[in-house]
C-alpha cells in the first residue's frame, strides 16, 4: 500500500524540548510577530518574559493565553517599558534578570514604521524610527551582554526586514533602522567572539555567545494592516510563493536561532521572505 503526504493544515511547530530551563527577553513580544516568537519559545521549553510599549490591558491577556498554554506554575512575565529610551532598556533586563533569575536569550523584535517619501518626512519621523529600531536593539544588547559575557554563553536574535536589504518608497527611516541591525549584528557577534576567546571561553562543543538576525518578508500582521489592498495585492504577485508569511514561519527560525544547536552560527542575517529577495 501506498501512503501520501497529506498538506499541514498549520504552520505551528510541535512543542519540544529545545529551550527547557532558559529564560527569553522578547521585545514587542505580546502581539503580532512578536506574540508568535513568544509562544514558539515558550513551547520549546523556555521561560519566557515579554516587553511591550504601551498597552497594558493587552499584554495582560497575552500573559493569560501564554501561561494557559504553557501549564501551571510556569511563571511567564510581561514588561513595559520603551526601547528607545536607554535607561529603560537597562532597567527591563535587570528586571527580568531580577525577576527569573538569569536571561539567555534577547530577541530584539520591537519596531515601527513611520511611512513618508523622503521630501515630506520630518525630523522626527527619521529620529523616531530609527531610535526605536536600531538603538533599542543597540541599548538592550548592550545591557544583555554584560549578564551573559561573564557567563560565557547567551542567544540575541535581531528581527530586521527585508525591506533594510531592498529599501522601499516611502520606507527610508525603516529601510535604514533595518539595515543597520547587519552592521550591529555582525559587530556585536565579533565583539561578542572575541570576549570569549580573550577569556578562554570558546569552547569546541559549547553553547557559546551568538547574535544573529532574521529578515521577514511581508508578514499577516497589524503592521502590514496598514499597507492598502491595492498594494498588498501586488506585493503578494511579487512574493515568489504567492502570498504573506504566517508570523510562526519567522518564529520558528528565532526559536532554532535561539537554541544550543545553532551554536556554530553567529553574525548572521537569515532571509524569511518566501523568496522575496532573490
Ligand atoms: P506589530 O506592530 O504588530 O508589533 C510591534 C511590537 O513592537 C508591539 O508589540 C509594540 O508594543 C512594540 N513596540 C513598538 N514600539 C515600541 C517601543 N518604543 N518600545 C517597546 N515596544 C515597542 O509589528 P509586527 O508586524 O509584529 O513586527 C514585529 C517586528 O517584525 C518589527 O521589528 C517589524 O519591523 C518586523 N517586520 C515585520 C514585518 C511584517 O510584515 N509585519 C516584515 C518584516 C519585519
Amino acid at each position: 500500500m501506498t501512503s501520501t503526504l497529506e498538506p499541514s493544515t498549520t504552520t505551528a511547530t510541535a512543542p519540544g524540548n529545545k529551550l527547557r530551563g532558559r529564560v527569553a527577553f522578547v521585545t514587542g513580544g505580546t502581539r503580532g510577530i512578536g506574540a508568535a516568537i513568544s509562544r514558539s519559545l515558550a513551547a520549546q521549553g523556555a521561560t519566557v518574559a515579554a516587553g511591550y510599549g504601551r498597552n497594558t490591558e493587552q499584554a495582560a491577556q497575552f500573559l493569560d493565553v501564554l501561561n494557559g498554554e504553557a501549564g501551571e506554575g510556569a511563571g511567564m512575565s510581561v514588561h513595559q517599558g520603551d526601547v528607545s529610551d536607554p535607561a529603560e532598556c537597562r532597567r527591563t533586563i535587570d528586571e527580568v534578570i531580577e525577576r527569573h533569575g538569569r536571561l539567555d536569550i534577547l530577541i530584539n523584535n520591537a519596531g515601527i514604521t513611520i511611512d513618508r517619501t523622503v521630501p515630506k518626512m520630518t525630523d522626527d519621523d527619521w529620529n523616531t524610527v530609527i531610535s526605536v529600531n536600531l538603538s533599542g536593539a543597540f541599548y538592550l544588547a548592550q545591557a544583555a551582554m554584560k549578564h551573559m559575557l561573564p557567563r560565557g554563553t547567551g542567544r540575541i536574535v535581531n528581527v530586521s526586514s527585508v525591506i533594510g536589504e531592498t529599501g522601499n518608497i516611502g520606507q527610508a527611516n525603516y529601510a535604514a533602522s533595518k539595515a543597520g541591525l547587519f552592521g550591529l549584528t555582525k559587530t556585536l557577534a565579533r565583539e561578542a567572539a572575541f570576549h570569549l576567546a580573550r577569556a578562554g571561553k570558546l569552547n569546541d562543543g559549547g553553547i557559546g555567545l551568538t547574535i544573529n538576525t532574521v529578515t521577514p518578508g511581508f508578514v499577516a500582521t497589524e503592521m502590514v494592516d496598514a499597507i492598502p489592498d491595492k498594494v498588498l495585492d501586488q506585493i503578494k504577485e511579487s512574493i515568489p510563493v504567492k502570498r504573506l508569511a504566517h508570523p510562526d514561519e519567522i518564529a520558528r527560525v528565532v526559536h532554532f536561532l535561539a537554541a544550543d544547536a545553532s551554536s556554530y552560527i553567529t553574525g548572521q542575517v537569515w532571509g524569511v521572505n518566501g523568496g522575496l529577495d532573490m
